[in-house]
């Protein structure tokens, strides 16, 4: 059986890893396939090297552009490449523009579509990531649920039950396999932190980033919490560009950035390491409200929404939306008073094998 597998953002990294591990794991022939829409050496090559990742055996080289330009471009140097393979069966995992290209791609082809992390729902389309995730949902043919209100939302918009598998969180499986080595790595010892000493912020929606009203007052609330507890925050490239911007935008204004630390992406072992040991996170991925919640960490969640529920009413999340009072306050609450750590079901590290087991039975 031949299997495509795609990545493209760097979250898809840690979550096609555990999978491809496991098809070969069942014989399956596993493609590799990059779109290239992350391409910097810390959004891509890094987490290659900290997974183990093997290189691609197909690297499309989409790059950045308008969500038309990157989905269209993903889907005309996929669509030949599906025509010369002619997988069996093609995996796409989480919510991002290629995820959705590739989609579609395989929906016209003769091989099976199956969505990893099928069935989140923010409930706001005005996200990018939410339309991909409907319409990618409804064009597959098994859809991987990590969580039970994931499998259903699946139910609740029609899809067939017998496409909807129940498999847990293969970013889990990455983070468990992985969590160790990233102990061991002296991260905080590198930038002069201290295990609970600090906090750790990611910022990177473009709802948050790229608004310049929205991205100051996130940058105001920061600060307030940075006066509780130090604040490290590695920046997404989209992030720095709205930074520069920002400054830029309010001559004279000065920026409450002082009580951040801004530092260039981390790769995944380093990030890992730094969430780890992080007295609380403050954040808008999707994937940190995730690890936060395996680790047992305090997660502030910097959205009106999310996708990821379970990681409030099972996990250690909140959401505080934006508004820097509410933030400060949250997070004055929350160091006083963590909230004590809990784990999803299934999120044990083997739902990769339950995927490679639903599709190769
Ligand atoms: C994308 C995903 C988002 C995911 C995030 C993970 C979509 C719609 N969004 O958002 O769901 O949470 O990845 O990190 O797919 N850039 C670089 N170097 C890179 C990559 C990007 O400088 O290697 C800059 C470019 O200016 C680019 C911008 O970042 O225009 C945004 O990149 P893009 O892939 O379009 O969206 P993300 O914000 O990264
Ligand atoms: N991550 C990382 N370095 C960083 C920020 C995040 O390695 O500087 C990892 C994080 O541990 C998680 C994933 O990237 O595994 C989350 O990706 P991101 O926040 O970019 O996307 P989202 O999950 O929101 O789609």
């Amino acid at each position: 059986m031949r299997v495509i597998c795609v990545a493209g953002a760097r979250p898809n990294f840690m979550k096609v890893k555990p999978v491809m591990d496991a098809l070969a794991a069942r014989g399956a022939r596993v493609v590799f396939v990059h779109t290239g829409q992350h391409y910097d050496q810390a959004m891509s090559e890094v987490f290659l090297a900290d997974l183990g990742l093997r290189p691609p055996d197909h690297h499309l080289g989409a790059g950045s552009g308008s969500h038309a330009e990157q989905v269209a471009r993903v889907m005309l140097a996929f669509e030949p490449l599906v025509e010369r393979l002619r997988p069996d069966a093609v995996v796409v995992v989480g919510d991002v523009n290629s995820t959705l290209a590739c989609a579609l791609v395989t929906a016209k082809s003769a091989a099976r579509l199956a969505h990893v992390e099928a069935g989140l729902r923010s409930g706001d389309r005005s996200m990018p990531e939410e339309v991909n995730r409907v319409i990618t949902d409804r064009v597959s043919d098994l859809l991987f649920a990590p969580s039970p209100d994931a499998a259903g939302n699946l139910r609740a918009e029609g899809c067939p039950p017998e496409r909807i598998r129940l498999v847990g969180n293969v970013m889990v499986d990455t983070l468990l396999a992985n969590l160790g080595r990233a102990r061991r790595r002296g991260t905080l010892a590198g930038l002069g932190l201290t295990p609970g000493g600090y906090g750790l912020v990611t910022l990177h929606r473009s709802a948050n980033v790229d608004d310049p009203g929205v991205l100051a007052r996130l940058i105001a609330g920061l600060g307030r919490v940075g006066r509780l507890c130090p604040l490290v925050l590695p920046a997404h490239p989209r992030l720095t560009a709205r930074l520069a911007g920002l400054g830029a935008a309010a001559p004279g204004r000065r920026l409450p950035v002082g009580a951040l630390r801004v530092i260039p992406p981390a790769g995944y072992l380093d990030f890992v390491a730094l969430e780890a040991s992080a007295r609380l996170v403050l954040t808008d991925s999707g994937g940190v409200q995730e690890e936060t919640t395996v680790l047992g960490v305090p997660c502030l969640t910097l959205r009106e929404s999310t996708e990821r529920p379970v990681t409030i009413t099972e996990g250690t999340n909140r959401l505080v939306g934006t508004d820097p009072d509410v933030i400060a306050e949250a997070a004055r609450m929350v160091l006083a008073d963590p909230p004590a750590p809990r784990r999803p079901a299934l999120w044990d590290g083997r739902a990769a094998e339950r995927i490679a087991a639903g599709l190769i039975p």
